[in-house]
């Protein structure tokens, strides 16, 4: 990898089992350039694989978390720029990256950068982040993910306005709709989204990804399916050797020794 590229992501491990990786093309407001997200792409796929990583963390260098879909890219090269299997490919890993992957949103997330933040499973916002779908303002609208995701979080109504209107939120509105969990100073931001990360990361790493699986069933399946899906998932999770050490830790009234197994 070209060093040019390797600097488009920061990676970094502030504490043990968090991965914390920050978008960074901040003179570009982290637009998603194709390089941009297979590094991502990339750096998840080898997170996924790491037993060391327990959560990641996903924020944005400067201004932004992400002002979307690289403009430039998309008046070089038209629609194959959106239909580019090695985009796609990469918004695919993204989206199916079995760890829990936290949004520490510090600034704009705008279009693209709002279906990657939707990607993950715990938003966060600094006071100063905003939110929106600006697509519409060019004559496009979301399609990577939001025209689907929007609305199962916020509402038919909600999600309609923002991607019709093409209008801003802040982070207290999008607090209010749900859209992120908690809304902190700017400043507190990566703090807290570490305290997130390493209380995740402290559990069994071989169970989390069962639990993310069964929350994230709950925006595919009806009910009934979706209680036989959690009830196949808490079967199969049964088996693992830390759900073992985790009754016996509990008790003998010690901390859990896990082993992601
Ligand atoms: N793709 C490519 N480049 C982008 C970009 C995007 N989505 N968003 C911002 N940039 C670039 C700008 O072109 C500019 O580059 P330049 O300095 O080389 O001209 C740089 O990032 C800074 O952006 P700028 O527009 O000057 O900052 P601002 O503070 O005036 O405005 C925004 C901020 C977010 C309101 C504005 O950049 C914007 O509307 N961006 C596009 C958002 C969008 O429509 N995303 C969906 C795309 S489908």
């Amino acid at each position: 990898m070209s060093d040019a590229a390797a600097a488009l992501l920061l990676v970094a491990r502030p504490a043990p089992g968090v991965l914390l990786l920050t978008l960074n093309r901040p003179d570009k407001l982290n637009a998603l350039s194709p390089e941009l997200l297979g590094r991502l792409a990339a750096e998840l796929d080898t997170a996924a694989a790491d037993r060391e990583t327990g959560a990641v963390i996903l924020t944005g260098a400067g201004r932004a978390f992400s002002a979307g879909a690289d403009v430039a890219d998309m008046l070089a090269r038209g629609t194959e720029a959106y239909t580019d299997p090695a985009r796609l490919s990469a918004w695919r890993r993204i989206e199916t990256y079995p760890k829990p992957l936290i949004a520490a949103v510090n600034g704009y997330a705008l279009g693209g950068g709002l279906e990657l933040a939707l990607l993950c499973d715990i938003l966060i916002a600094g006071a100063a982040a905003s939110f929106g779908a600006p697509e519409i303002n060019i004559a496009s609208f979301p399609g990577d993910g939001g025209t689907q995701r929007l609305p199962r979080l916020v509402g038919r109504s909600f999600a309609m306005q923002m991607i019709l209107t093409g209008e801003r939120i802040d982070a207290r509105l999008a607090e209010r709709k749900g859209l992120v969990s908690e809304v902190v100073d700017a400043d507190a931001l990566l703090a807290r989204a570490i305290a997130l990360a390493t209380l995740i990361a402290q559990k069994s790493s071989a169970v989390t990804p069962y639990a993310k699986r069964a929350v994230r069933a709950a925006d595919e399946l009806p009910l009934a399916a979706g209680l036989r899906h959690e009830h196949e998932l808490v079967v199969e999770a049964y088996g693992k050797a830390d759900r073992a050490e985790g009754l016996r830790a509990f008790a003998e009234k010690r901390p859990p020794r896990f082993t992601g197994q």
